[in-house]
Parts: structure tokens; sequence; C-alpha cells
């Protein structure tokens, strides 16, 4: 029997329709246009203003749109992962609670938690439950409320973060396409630099915390900015030797969208020309976990099979990673 490789059979995303842009935000805080765009790439992100919707309401509706799509039925689907920093409440996993609403009745669903690499640690998850054969069709979802987290008087955080989901099926194929390798690594020395204090066990939400601001994200940019240049860009450069790629090897580049300089960082030291380095960053800023399905999403219709894709992100943690895969189908068809 031939190997079971885990290829991406669909995808789906969703972002809310309210837009925040630089110009709004320079009535918010004190900033501007020009610096957000020169600094970051970023000129607008989009935000769920709805007061009782959580991140399971961006999940499901990408959800929706891959089930839509794909015509795939959710009572086939055996598995759920949501990938998120942002869970509706911090217990019951937003899974459990988006595979119920999208029908996925059959399966069983838990969250998974690395920061804005969440959605890439989960794709080694999903692969490997179908690689074994122990599982067949996984649907891995990566959704974000940032602005659930995000403090709109600190101008430090506020200009960068977004709301949106992207979502992926994963399923056995027995051609060799989708997943081909990864390099995954983490670093505790992270956790200074980029958190939310606290909510969690070390220090409980009271009303001292909520008045002293600690529920909110916690940045120290620069810092995460040097680490975030240099791992991102050694470990993509690292699956690349591993895999035997060369620069013309590579089609695509999938990156985090932090920051559009710390894409172009690691695209240079790949030597990749720049229409292969897919950025979206200036419609949607940072989404955390919803990045990478947001770019398969995006540009989905470029994508051929048999197209190398090179994954890679950084993230709190520190957590960061890249993943080799090859594309598994043309462009389908859509209604
Ligand atoms: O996705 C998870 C991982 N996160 C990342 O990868 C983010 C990594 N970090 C970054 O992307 C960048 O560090 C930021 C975009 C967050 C900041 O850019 P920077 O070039 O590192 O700016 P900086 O923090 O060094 O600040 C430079 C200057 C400072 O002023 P002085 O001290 O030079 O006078 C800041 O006070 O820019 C000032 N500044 C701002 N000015 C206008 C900081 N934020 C703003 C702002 N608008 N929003």
């Amino acid at each position: 029997m031939s190997k079971i490789t885990a290829a991406i059979t669909a995808v789906g995303a969703y972002v809310p329709e309210f837009i925040l842009s630089n110009k709004v935000l320079e009535t918010m805080v004190d900033t501007n246009d020009e610096w957000i765009t020169s600094r970051t790439g970023i000129k607008e992100r989009r935000i769920l203003k709805d007061k009782d919707k959580g991140t399971s309401y961006l999940a499901i509706k990408a959800a929706e749109n891959l089930i839509e799509k794909s015509g795939l039925n959710p009572a086939e689907i055996d598995c759920v992962l949501v990938a998120t920093a942002t869970p509706d409440m911090p217990v019951a996993a937003t899974a459990v609670y988006v595979a119920t609403q999208i029908g996925a009745v059959n399966a069983f669903a838990y969250d998974l938690q690395a920061a804005c690499s969440s959605f890439l640690y989960g794709m080694s998850t999903a692969s490997a439950y179908v690689e074994t054969g122990r599982y067949k069709k996984v649907l891995l979802i990566g959704a974000d409320k940032m602005s659930s987290i995000i403090d709109y008087t600190d101008r430090a955080t506020c200009i960068i973060f977004g709301d949106g989901a992207g979502c992926v099926l994963f399923e056995p194929n027995h051609e060799g396409f989708g997943f081909q390798d990864e390099i995954l690594r983490s670093d505790g020395i992270g956790r200074e630099y980029l958190k939310i204090e606290a909510g969690g066990s070390i220090l409980p939400a009271s009303e001292e915390t909520v008045a002293n601001k600690q529920h909110y994200v916690f940045q120290d940019g620069k810092t995460v900015f040097k680490y975030a240049v240099s791992n991102m860009a050694d470990i993509s450069e690292r699956i690349m030797q591993k895999n035997n790629l060369s620069n013309d090897d590579v089609d695509w580049l999938i990156s985090h969208q932090a920051n559009k300089r710390i894409i172009d960082a690691t695209s240079q030291r790949m030597g990749l020309a720049d229409e292969k380095v897919l950025v979206n960053i200036e419609k949607y800023g940072n989404t955390t976990s919803a990045t990478l399905p947001l770019l398969l999403s995006d540009f989905e219709h470029k994508f051929k099979k048999g197209d190398n894709l090179i994954f890679a992100s950084f993230g709190g943690g520190f957590t960061w990673g890249s993943i080799y895969l090859k594309w598994a189908y043309d462009k389908k068809q859509t209604n």
C-alpha cells in the first residue's frame, strides 16, 4: 500500500465587515498612517464589533465557508481543531462548540494554543492524525478575536492586531501531495516580551488586575521583532536546505503576517522573488492564528497541483517554525 500523506483539500475564511483604518486610529491614539504603513505594512484591520460574539463566531463562519465551497458533509468530519489565543472562555474549549454548531456530530474537538504559531503547530497535529491513518477528515481552524484583548489606548499594540478566521481540511493523499516536512521550535525566554499577564493561574483576575490593565496584550515590540526576524529567517532557510529545495523550487512563501519587514527579511534569506511572497497584512493586520489560512484563502486561485509551499511563523512564547507542503489541487470551480 502506498504511503499516506496529509493533503489540504479545501480552504475557507471569514473576516468581519467593520474596517478599522489607520486614519481612524489616528483619532484614537497618538499615531499616523505614515508611521504604521512604513513600520508594519498595515493599512487597515477588521474588527468584530458585536459584543455578544466571540472567536467561535469567526470560526463557525470560516468553517461554513469551507463546507459551502467544498460540498463537505460535516457529519464526516473526524476531528475539529481550533487554533486560537482568544478562546470564547478559558473553559470549555471553543472547538467543541464550533463542531456542534457546524454539524460535525461525529467529531471530537479541542483547542490548540501557541500564540501566533497556533495554526502552524495545528498543521503538524492535524497532518499527523491523517498520515498515521487514524483519522480521514481533520478540520483545522485558525481564529482570533484579537480586539477582545487589545487596549485601544496603547499605540504599541492597537495598530497591529485584527480579527479573522480561516480553515483547512486535511485528508489522506496517495500521490505524495500534502505535508512533507516540518521544523518546529519554542523558547520560554519569550514569555517576558509578549504576554497577557493576568487571568491565568499565576495572577487570577481581580479588581486590581483590571485596574492595572493586565488583561490586555503586552508586547516589547523591539525585542520580539529581533527574535522574529532572525528565527523565522533561519528556520525557513533550514527547511529548504533539509529538503534540498532551491529558491527556484519554492513556489510560495506563506508567512505569518505580523510585520511586512519580518516577512521581507525571511523571503530575502530564502532568496525568493517578490511575486512568490504572499502578503495581505495591509488588509487585515496581524490576526494571530488566522494569518496563514487567510493567505491560503486569498491566494488559493493562484496555487497549482504540485506547487511547493513553505509556511513560516513566529509568535509569543516564543514559538516558531516552518512547514513544507505540496499543494494537492488546481483551483476548483465554485458556484
Ligand atoms: O505576531 C507575534 C509576534 N509579533 C511580532 O512579530 C511583532 C514584532 N515587532 C514589531 O513588529 C515592531 O517592533 C512594532 C511594529 C511593534 C514597532 O516597530 P519598531 O520599529 O520596533 O518601533 P519601536 O517600538 O522601536 O518605536 C520606534 C519609535 C518610538 O519613538 P522614539 O522612542 O524613537 O521617539 C516609539 O515611541 O516609534 C514610536 N512609536 C510610535 N509612533 C507612532 C511606537 N508606536 C508608535 C505608533 N505610532 N503606533
